[in-house]
This record gives C-alpha cells, sequence and structure tokens, in this order.
C-alpha cells in the first residue's frame, strides 16, 4: 500500500461564511505526518472558495466534487460538468447512496458519469453498498459503504469491512475505502485492516478539528 486516503464528503452543508472558519480551522490543526493523500469534497459552490485557499495556504490537500454531469458541455441546465469540475478539483465522488435513493441514480447513470469523469481527467472515487453492485470499467479506487453505518452512529465492524473488501478486490484491481460512522476514536480500526486502503468520512468531517484528529489517528 502506497498510502491511505482519507477523503471528507462534506455533503449538502456549508456556506461561504461556514467555510472560511472551516478552512482557517483546518489549517491551523492539521498535520499530515503519515503521507496519507487527503482529499476534500466540498459542495459545488464552495470549489472555487476552497481551491483558492488551499493554494494560497500550500496546504497538501485534494479537492473532489460530489457528483458529475452525465454530460458534457451543452443545454443541460443545471448541470455541472467534468470540465468544469477539472478547473478545480482531481476526484469525484460517484454512487454515493443518497444519490442513488433520493434522486433515483442507477447503474446506467452512474456509468455515464464515471465516463465522463474519466473523459476529462477526474479520478472517480466509486461508492458501493455492497460487493456485488455494478461497478464501471476502469475506476480504481472503491468505497464500500452500507447503508446503515452511514450517518448512524452503527459503523459497519472493520473485520466486515475488510472482508467486503477481499470481495471486491477479486473484481479488480482496487483501493477499498470504507465510510460509515467513521471518526476520530474508530478510523485506525479501519486503517489497519490489510485490504482498506482509507475512509470516507462524512458527519466527522464537519468538525475540521476533528477531520485533523482522524488524520492524525489515521
Ligand atoms: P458518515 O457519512 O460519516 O456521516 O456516516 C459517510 C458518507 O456518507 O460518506
Amino acid at each position: 500500500m502506497e498510502s491511505s486516503f482519507i477523503v471528507a464528503n462534506l455533503k449538502s452543508f456549508l456556506t461561504l461564511d461556514n467555510a472560511n472558519e472551516w478552512l482557517n480551522t483546518f489549517k491551523n490543526s492539521f498535520k499530515n505526518n503519515k503521507n496519507l493523500k487527503i482529499i476534500i469534497c466540498p459542495p459545488f459552490t464552495l470549489l472555487s472558495f476552497f481551491k483558492k485557499f488551499i493554494d494560497e495556504n500550500n496546504l497538501e490537500v485534494s479537492l473532489g466534487a460530489q457528483d458529475i454531469s452525465p454530460f458534457g458541455q451543452g443545454p443541460y441546465t443545471g448541470e455541472i460538468n467534468g470540465i468544469q469540475i477539472k478547473d478545480f478539483a482531481d476526484y469525484v465522488l460517484i454512487g454515493h447512496s443518497e444519490r442513488r435513493i433520493n434522486f433515483k441514480e442507477d447503474e446506467q447513470l452512474l456509468t455515464q458519469k464515471t465516463e465522463q469523469a474519466l473523459a476529462n481527467g477526474l479520478k472517480p472515487i466509486f461508492l458501493v453498498q455492497d460487493s456485488q453492485a455494478k461497478i464501471p470499467n476502469r475506476v480504481n479506487i472503491v468505497v464500500y459503504e452500507p447503508i446503515f453505518a452511514i450517518g448512524s452512529g452503527s459503523p459497519d465492524s472493520p473485520k466486515n469491512a475488510n472482508s467486503i473488501a477481499i470481495e471486491l478486490k477479486k473484481r479488480g484491481a482496487f483501493d477499498v475505502l470504507y465510510g460509515g460512522s467513521v471518526n476520530s476514536a474508530n478510523v485506525k480500526d479501519y486503517t489497519s485492516e490489510s485490504d482498506l486502503e482509507g475512509v470516507v468520512v462524512g458527519g466527522a468531517s464537519l468538525e475540521a478539528e476533528e477531520f485533523s484528529k482522524i488524520i492524525q489517528n489515521a
């Protein structure tokens, strides 16, 4: 394993004011002495603000978007496409259960989104809820996020997450991350597992200090 991924999924939270506070707190508490790959996924409205702050402060952090249009540039009102995202980010989350459930995103749409990401030089972070879900071609990073564990405070056990990772790796040469109720107290249990290459953090990443602590404890 080269290095572990620690991904913050900020979901549909934070305004400009909150983001400024988050970033300043993060800057003052962030230490990455384990060569971890840190990826922060803010909402679209804040991508440019995060990028400017990260560049100006030379933070060793990458950015990801939380979604991508299944189309390229064109008359698709409201959509943000891969070329636009590439101005700010290197990664994109695709297949989160919150999008599959609330926005009826199906396998065909998720494949189209993955193709758009890849065509524009973005690395898809593809989320699945079990070991059998379809994973589009040329995806390298897969996240196992069981629905019961998301935002519930009841994470899946590190052992079970690791065995799902082993199952997933039989299907392709993926880095596999775990997501679902990860925090600074339990992160090490996941990053210590042999077949998990990192974690995705939702709720606990909304507190910048706690997110720094997760990075410290990973
Ligand atoms: P959670 O969310 O950490 O709040 O459980 C994880 C995710 O949905 O990516």
